[in-house]
């Protein structure tokens, strides 16, 4: 059910957007995306979702899905409360809200707009700018469809999906809620009227105190769907023939509404389809990207030639990705259309460390492994990405204890992935396990790739994407035999499983161990294709633990004795929307008023400023707090010289504490931007 925005917004609200008032969370404009059919390449792979708790996994060879079951909670009040405040302080809107709003989308209000810009410019700087072995991309949304095909986006990119029978609403096969209660299942159905005859199974769940009559109401009316000679109510008449009962518990095969037997999972693409041109027709379809990453693979030589960079570099890009998701949830968590900051960071593969350096370098399982070396491989750098990211999380407020991590199993890997660690983010409607403790959901992914996206995309492009290695081709030269031949060998078995695992259809044995012998031989020459490891982290989702993160309560009683509480917004300074808040004391006095303009003037350069001269000072403190202002700044007598001794200070008040100090007025740029950066 769908109740209103108005007073603070229902729980299901945020989880489905705006809508009409009864159920119909469904009805928002876009269409479920276009059905697989289960007869794919047997080599095809599914994307598995990348959290915790939050998987499954399919059988390419007999179809099966195989899911970990995960339920949201009803109520979460906290979410409620955030949402509200996002909604009434301007971080977030529903978008198109006017016309009942389009589920899965979200705009951001001014202060989100800035929140979201802190943290894009923060990311930007800490992983393009402040770095020697990075550089940025911007790349178009709309790119060549044959990318997609390449990347195995078109064939695979899918959510599982299943249907009830009933009413088709379609439920993400690893988010049906459990139920129990009493199973009544049919062989089938017949009119004693027309003699129209069924055959099909079909099955109800009764939850308990449900009368069965409602269980049956609901088979004559499945089976009356697929009849085109029924006359009108004729239905309500039908005969249900071989029913049998079966107690069922927690069981996840019956829709959380109208407890009508689910279809199988099947998998459902997530892409926008769109069409490039003025023709409408399959030679005209492109699709809007549903990740950043692919476009940094296909400019990867366009980007190592201009920019002077070596392997291990990294290009970073921040943009819009779009995904149809089945069931957009938690608010912005899960959204159609959000934003992605992705680096791929290019390393060269373990047997070229090995060949340069003589091996490679071990670190320790966990903690930062310190400054890059030259002869980390893969895990090295997969464990460094993962602490350099948990140390930006750090660096903008978001505490270790906050986050979690899911190392995915082998089951839970892309086909192609080594590794994949996600940082988690213990949001309020993160689930509690058995003992209370909470995991999270996941904020980023730190994914090792091998050489998959590289090699997938010179294959079908048909250009080269390997790289040329002095060093490599020097050190080659006076390698033992005996060194060469194992390096050759292990190169050559990964290259082999690449191409068995992704082999066109009329690719044979031989054309593929072709292909393996001469990748392997190009390692005598220099060349060889990088690996990556992925640190792949959402916009959005930072931005909801960001406020999650933030939003505080705090009780206090006023002079009448009269308790009230107000929210505080307590942003690291580094992501706060607005930088500090310029007051004049009264804004019937015009020299505080012109001083207190010269003082935002003065800042405003610098950082987002916010002047208010309305309503009381305390008033005007508690709007900054809930906008989540780390710092105000007051013109008061004594600014003008009332203490000569303190002519041209303000008095500043901490956010978080109420704190407040005085400080020269030629002293505040820097004092605050010594905090904010
Ligand atoms: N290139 C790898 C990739 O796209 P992903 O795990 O699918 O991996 C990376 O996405 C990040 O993008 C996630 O960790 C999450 O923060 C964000 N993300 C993915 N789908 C999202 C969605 N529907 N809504 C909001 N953020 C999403």
């Amino acid at each position: 059910m769908t109740r209103g925005w108005a007073g603070g917004i229902s729980l299901t609200a945020w989880s489905c957007g705006t809508g009409p008032p009864s159920g119909a969370a469904y009805a928002f404009g876009i269409d479920f995306p276009e059905q697989l059919t289960n007869t794919n390449p047997p080599n095809q792979w599914f994307r598995v979702r990348g959290s915790a708790g939050r998987m499954g996994t399919l059988n390419p060879e007999t179809g099966n899905w195989k899911y970990n079951n995960m339920a949201e909670p009803k109520e979460n009040l906290q979410m409620e409360k955030i949402v509200s405040l996002c909604k009434r302080r301007g971080f977030v809107f529903p978008s198109s809200e006017i016309y009942g709003g389009i589920n899965g989308f979200w705009d951001y209000g001014p202060l989100g707009a800035e929140l979201k810009r802190n943290v894009k410019d923060l990311w930007w700087n800490a992983m393009i700018r402040q770095r020697e072995d990075t550089a940025g991309l911007e790349a178009t949304i709309i790119m060549s469809p044959a990318i997609w095909k390449a990347s195995g986006h078109v064939d695979t990119f899918a959510d599982m999906m299943r249907e009830c029978l009933l009413t088709k609403k379609r439920v993400r096969a690893d988010q049906v809620e459990p139920q129990s209660g009493t199973v009544y299942r049919w062989t089938g159905a017949e009119s004693k009227t027309s003699g129209w005859k069924s055959t099909k199974n079909f099955a109800v769940l009764l939850r308990k105190g449900e009368n069965p009559e409602s269980a049956r109401k609901k088979a004559r009316e499945f089976y009356a769907q697929g009849s085109i000679d029924l006359a009108t109510d004729e239905w309500t008449q039908l005969v249900l023939n071989g029913e049998s009962t079966a107690t069922a518990t927690d069981s996840i095969d019956f829709h959380p509404e109208s407890c009508a037997e689910l279809s199988e999972a099947r998998p459902f693409k997530l892409m926008f389809k769109t069409y490039v041109g003025p023709v409408e027709s399959e030679d005209s379809v492109a699709y809007l990207r549903p990740e950043t990453a692919q476009a940094i693979f296909v400019q990867f030589k366009n980007v190592l030639e201009t920019s002077r960079q070596k392997v291990p570099f990294g290009i970073g890009q921040i943009g819009k990705a779009f995904r149809n998701e089945v069931t957009p949830r938690n608010y912005t968590f899960r959204s159609r259309e959000f934003e992605q900051m992705e680096m791929e960071f290019f390393i060269q593969p373990d047997e070229v460390i090995e060949a340069i350096y003589g091996s490679v370098a071990t670190v320790p399982a966990t903690g930062h492994p310190g400054e890059p070396q030259p002869n980390w491989g893969w895990q090295a750098w997969h464990q460094y990405w993962v602490e350099e990211r948990v140390r930006f999380y750090e660096g903008i407020g978001l505490a270790r204890t906050t986050l979690g991590f899911h190392r995915q199993t082998p089951e839970e890997l892309a086909h192609y992935a080594r590794a994949c660690t996600d940082i988690l983010y213990q949001f309020p409607f993160s689930k509690k396990d058995a003992d209370g403790n909470v995991a999270g959901d996941e904020l980023e992914g730190i994914a090792a790739r091998s050489d998959f996206d590289l090699s997938q995309h010179q294959r079908f492009s048909g250009k080269p994407m390997g790289v040329f290695d002095e060093a490599l081709r020097t050190a080659w030269g006076k390698l033992p035999k005996e060194k060469q031949d194992d390096l050759w060998k292990r190169y050559y078995e990964n290259r082999k499983k690449y191409l068995t695992k992704m082999a066109k259809p009329d690719e044979t044995p031989e054309q593929i161990q072709k292909q393996a012998t001469e990748d392997a031989n190009g390692l005598a020459k220099g060349q060889y294709i990088p690996h990556v490891i992925e640190p792949s982290a959402g916009v959005d989702r930072l931005i909801l633990a960001l406020l999650a993160n933030a939003y505080t309560e705090v009780a206090k009683t006023d002079a009448k004795g009269r308790s009230e509480t107000n929210v505080v917004m307590k942003f690291h300074p580094r992501v706060a929307p607005i930088k500090v808040g310029v007051m004049p004391l009264l804004k019937n006095k015009p020299e505080l008023v012109q001083k207190a303009l010269a003082v935002r003037d003065l800042l405003r350069p610098w950082m987002n400023v916010y002047y208010d001269e309305t309503g009381s000072i305390g008033r005007r403190y508690a709007r900054q707090d809930e906008a989540g202002t780390p710092f105000c700044v007051t013109i008061d007598f004594d600014s003008l010289g009332e203490k000569p001794e303190l002519l041209d200070t303000v008095t500043l008040r901490y956010r978080d504490d109420g704190r407040q100090e005085r400080l020269k007025i030629s002293e505040l740029r820097d004092w605050l931007l010594a905090k904010i950066r």
